[in-house]
């Protein structure tokens, strides 16, 4: 169908529904059929009626999307319930948190982000998206763009980070690659960058509270990746759910008319978090739950993602009694239909359950899930052992003792954030490292050594069945201890996974502690007093305090939670058959103290640390924000500019020369940081401005080009209320990481 086509469909639909009917359209509803009945965990209320009160407001037409169905039959059945329960024939657009994966699951996002490789991103959604299509959903409430410089805050982990230059590459290649050439196009979905905006900014990182962002922080840091994401075609945005300076973001006109919809030119439909449009009264903005419709209504969102009760529901009687328009309500129900028309639901709203199993076992599916996480590692730390970094293995390791739970925990192997994973394919650790390690006769045993870690306060994403960590029966924690110390003892390395549990990060998992939990470094302390070489591979989602790891491991691997083929990943990088060439998408603090701490701050009084800012911590991260090591080594030429002036509005050319000097073949993360030394408002001491990931050959050189213009020098000034470039000196350096100097400057003239 023509657009056109499609606008005098939605006009003939519009002047055919009832009120009810429409406010119908605007609500939808979760599915809570496939929690663990045997659920003790009450965080959520009783949830064993909620599917059945779904299907009764299905049959009664009162729904217009459903979410959290992951079962084609079922999907199919519920899609024939709302066909056949409204007059008009009007199917359900099924949405799902499609985060990192389907059925394969792909490394994390702040894993993918750590790539630096923004096609490793879209080949993941890509995917990601043809397994969800295939059974019925339409829908990804991703990606997750977020920009928080908190790891206390638990959703740091489906985000790209502290910074919005990586952060707004990381979200147009996903949307690029959940919804392929266009929303409509075969085996993909309509993408929903959220939360917007402001949610990584909440106080104390705990989840859902308030959040106060300067104007400055808003259009310069927060806002890019969100704007990146509606310029890259995304059909969808989904608000957040906290207050953005004192007004809700569910119910802040500013965010969603004049930045969103007027500045950005957005023209899909906006939902709702869940509950968020009830909540306007829990904020204590809305008087009642119809005045909370009404805001949000106002606000221009089209669709309330709720449990039950909605809000929306009250919206007939708003109209009726004048506090919002009919025209108002058209307006979020035609951007309603116009999702569904454009993704051809009303020609062909059910699934072919055949071919969903079929492209759900797709072998290549899997493989691109291995090939994304080899590619997210990064290698923290590598101190020689003997002369030698400790990783990759060298050939004359034969005995491995890989130790702790994480190391074997298939469901903690593939994060949070996923529900119709398939535990019997999942490759955990220590089940790649013995199959590799088979290849080269090596030795690999495993014994978890402690007890799975446990939240103090259990989540509501535990009410899934083995989301919550669960010992084997009997589990003897001194003897299983014993036997692991023994095993490193006897071992020419040991191989120790630590971490967190998957159900200890994500959302509704905020901590005030980085530690790791439990009795991980008690482990540590009796392995590495073996005096074996310990190897250190980091499962988390948030930088956690690992000084104390750093004192007794050589060598620290981050793996993350690298999903579906991890272990064959990460084995392939502990045998060195792949070298790590991840970068640190965000500053990794030495204390949970020091948060927020981002390396893109302004420069203050006393820079240089002759007055320290704590008495009791050094001032700098532990490790850099855009760190990673690798197996081989690189040299940075000088860095050469194309011009030395140019007046305002025209752009320079820096380029390097990278030199891989070490003798194997690996890649390199180019960073290019630009500072601007004065102007109409302070800048920080550097921002990332560029990046790219190069394969470099041992012993070549390759010249990489970084445009400077327009885009990369303008910031929103908050005086001005407006974007400007200001006529300065401005210093260039790129290198590997955001330590790196900067070498060169131009000059900046007034235009
Ligand atoms: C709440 C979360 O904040 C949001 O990210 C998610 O998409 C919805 N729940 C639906 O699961």
């Amino acid at each position: 169908m023509t657009s056109d086509q499609i606008e005098a469909r939605i006009d003939e639909l519009l002047s055919a529904m009832t009120l009810e009917e429409k406010a119908g359209q605007m609500t939808q509803f979760f599915y809570f059929a496939e929690v663990d009945p045997e659920s003790d965990v009450d965080v959520m209320g009783d949830l064993s009626s909620q599917p059945a009160m779904v299907e009764r407001e299905l049959a009664a037409g009162r729904v217009g999307s459903l979410l959290f169905c992951t079962q084609p039959s079922e999907i199919n059945r519920l899609q024939r319930l709302t066909i056949e329960g409204n007059r008009h024939g009007i199917p359900a657009l099924f949405g799902f948190d499609v985060i990192h994966g389907f059925r394969t699951i792909f490394p994390v996002p702040i894993a993918t982000a750590a790539s630096w490789d923004p096609d490793v991103a879209a080949r993941g959604q890509a995917i990601a998206a043809k397994e969800a299509r295939a059974v019925g959903i339409h829908w990804a409430f991703a990606p997750m763009v977020d920009v928080t410089c908190d790891p206390r805050w638990g959703r740091i982990i489906e985000g790209a980070g502290e910074d919005p230059c990586l952060g707004a590459a990381m979200a147009a290649a996903q949307v690029r690659g959940f919804q392929g050439d266009g929303i409509g196009s075969p085996d993909t979905l309509i993408a929903g960058p959220k939360h917007f905006a402001g949610y990584g900014f909440a106080v104390g990182g705990r989840d859902y509270d308030q959040s106060h962002i300067s104007d400055e922080q808003l259009w310069n840091v927060v806002f890019p990746p969100f704007k990146a994401a509606v310029e890259a075609g995304a059909g969808n945005v989904m608000t957040a759910y906290m207050d953005l300076n004192g007004v809700p973001a569910t119910g802040n006109v500013w965010l969603m008319q004049n930045v969103l919809r007027d500045t950005w030119g957005f023209e899909g439909f906006l939902v709702s978090d869940a509950n968020a449009v009830r909540n306007l009264a829990t904020h204590g903005l809305a008087k009642d739950l119809t005045d909370a419709g009404v805001r949000a209504v106002s606000a221009g969102v089209d669709l309330e993602m709720a449990v039950d009760d909605p809000a929306y529901a009250h919206l007939v009687d708003a109209v009726r009694s004048g506090v919002v328009s009919e025209e108002q309500i058209d307006t979020c129900v035609r951007r309603i239909l116009r999702a569904k028309f454009q993704l051809g639901l009303f020609e062909e709203p059910y699934v072919d359950e055949q071919r969903a199993v079929e492209v759900l076992s797709d072998p290549t599916h899997r493989e691109a899930a291995r090939a994304a996480a080899v590619r997210t590692a990064v290698l923290l730390t590598n101190e020689p052992v003997d002369g030698q970094p400790l990783l990759p293995l060298s050939p004359e390791v034969k005995k491995v003792a890989v130790l702790g739970p994480l190391a074997d925990a298939p469901r903690d192997t593939l994060g949070p954030w996923v529900f119709d994973f398939d535990l019997t394919e999942t490759v955990t650790i220590a089940q790649g490292l013995r199959e590799r390690g088979g290849d080269f006769g090596v030795e690999v045993e495993y014994a978890p050594g402690i007890r799975h870690g446990q939240r103090t306060f259990a989540s509501m994403f535990d009410l899934w069945e083995g989301n919550a960590p669960v010992d084997p029966e009997g589990f003897d924690e001194e003897a299983e201890f014993a036997r692991a110390v023994e095993l490193a003892a006897g071992a020419d390395v040991a191989v120790l996974v630590l971490g967190e549990w998957q159900n200890m990060i994500g959302e509704a998992a905020s901590r005030s502690s980085l530690e790791l939990p439990g009795r991980q470094l008690d482990l540590l302390d009796a392995v590495a007093a073996t005096g074996t070489p310990v190897v250190v591979l980091l499962m988390n989602g948030r930088p956690l305090d690992v000084r104390p790891v750093m004192e007794k491991a050589p060598a620290i691997l981050e793996v993350w939670y690298p999903g579906s083929q991890g272990g064959h990943a990460i084995a392939a990088l502990v045998f060195g058959d792949e070298s790590p060439a991840g970068r640190l998408p965000f500053t990794w603090p030495r204390s949970v103290g020091q948060i927020p701490m981002v390396y893109s701050h302004t420069i203050s009084h006393e820079p240089e640390n002759q007055w320290r800012r704590y008495w009791d911590v050094e001032s700098t991260p532990l490790f850099a924000f855009g760190h990673g090591l690798s197996y081989s080594s690189f040299a940075y030429g000088d860095v050469n500019l194309s011009a030395t002036s140019i007046s305002v509005g025209e752009s320079v050319t820096a380029s390097v020369d990278v030199t891989n000097t070490g003798d194997r073949d690996a890649d390199e993360v180019v960073q290019l940081y630009l500072h601007q030394r004065w102007g109409t408002a302070s800048r920080p001491v550097r921002e990332l401005k560029g990046f790219q990931r190069l394969f470099v050959p041992a012993g070549q050189t390759v010249t990489v080009e970084f445009p400077v213009g327009p885009e990369q020098l303008r910031y929103w000034n908050a005086a001005a209320h407006d974007w400007v470039i200001d006529p300065s000196l401005f210093d260039v350096g790129i290198g590997g990481d955001s330590t790196v100097e900067l070498t060169v400057s131009f000059e900046v003239r007034e235009g």
